[in-house]
């Protein structure tokens, strides 16, 4: 299938997960905030046309897409929030229709996303996928130039096998989108009362495991914190609270995806 080109998009980071509910969502967010901390002009597509959560986790729940006009093209301008322009299908409909998408539907829809919006020359695009690997991934490996993807699981056995799927259609050899590596979210919980003690609630090295056995990296580890489930709802993402542990993970997956894009 012919990929689309589309003028400044910049180099397409996939965040996917096999499991729902991993954490994907927090950590496309959170690191396209850390690669524009870089300096590196971001923007983030929440491509989960069935269940948005881009818009609540910036506070945009409310805001709509504005669409400008050029040389008698009618295009869409992503919002732009803490420094990233930020699209999601959410600001176009909301949530409970969203719901009601269907396969091909959804799919030409992302498309057509894709390819009416004016995208401002970004470095980084920081896609948001939704979890499996439905007909959105496909159409999205299917018609952009990926950069890389980025696998994210929590350390249960049922997440892993789930990662596995995943990594197995990135990695197949008529897709061969790069897998940079596995973020293992909600490794481990440390009490705010006992800070030098860490709980591995789901279990003890499933990340890294997983890692080892598809022969690719584990990028990070991020523990359980309220304060980062807290973030997502409050609209403004943990990354931007200074919190030291997201910062020192997320700053060190996007210094290493800038090393390997350049
Ligand atoms: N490390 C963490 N500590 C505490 N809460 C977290 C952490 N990571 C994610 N969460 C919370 O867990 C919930 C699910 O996270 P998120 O929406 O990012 O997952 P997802 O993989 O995108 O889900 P979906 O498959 O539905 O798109 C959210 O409420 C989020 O704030
Ligand atoms: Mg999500």
């Amino acid at each position: 299938m012919e990929k689309l080109n589309i003028d400044g998009l910049g180099k397409v980071i996939l965040v996917a997960s096999g499991k729902g509910g991993v954490g994907k969502s927090t950590v496309a967010a959170n690191l396209a905030l850390s690669l524009s901390a870089q300096g590196k002009k971001t923007a983030l597509l929440d491509a989960d046309i069935f269940g948005p959560s881009v818009p609540v986790m910036f506070g945009l729940e409310n805001t709509a897409a504005q669409i400008i006009e050029r040389e008698g093209k009618q295009l869409i301008r992503p919002v732009n929030k803490f420094g990233i322009d930020i699209l999601s299908i959410g600001f176009f409909v909301n949530g409970k229709d969203a719901l009601i998408w269907r396969g091909p539907m959804a799919s030409n829809t992302l498309t057509q996303l894709l390819e009416t919006t004016d995208w401002q020359e970004n470095e980084f695009l920081v896609i948001d996928l939704p979890p499996g690997t439905s007909d959105i991934q496909l159409t999205i490996i299917q018609k952009l130039h990926i950069a890389g993807s980025l696998l994210v699981t929590t350390p249960q056995n049922v997440a892993l096998a789930d990662v596995r799927k995943a990594a197995n259609m990135f990695l197949k050899e008529d897709i061969n989108v790069p897998v940079f590596g596995v973020i293992e979210n909600m490794s481990y919980f440390v009490p705010a009362s006992h800070p030098d003690e860490k709980y591995f609630l789901f279990g003890e090295g499933g990340g890294n495991a997983i890692a080892k056995e598809l022969g690719i990296e584990l990028l990070g580890q991020i523990p359980i914190v309220k304060d980062i489930c807290d973030a997502g709802d409050l609209g403004k993402p943990e990354y931007l609270n200074q919190n030291e542990i997201v910062k020192s993970v997320f700053d060190k997956i996007s210094l290493q995806i800038i090393n390997q894009c350049n």
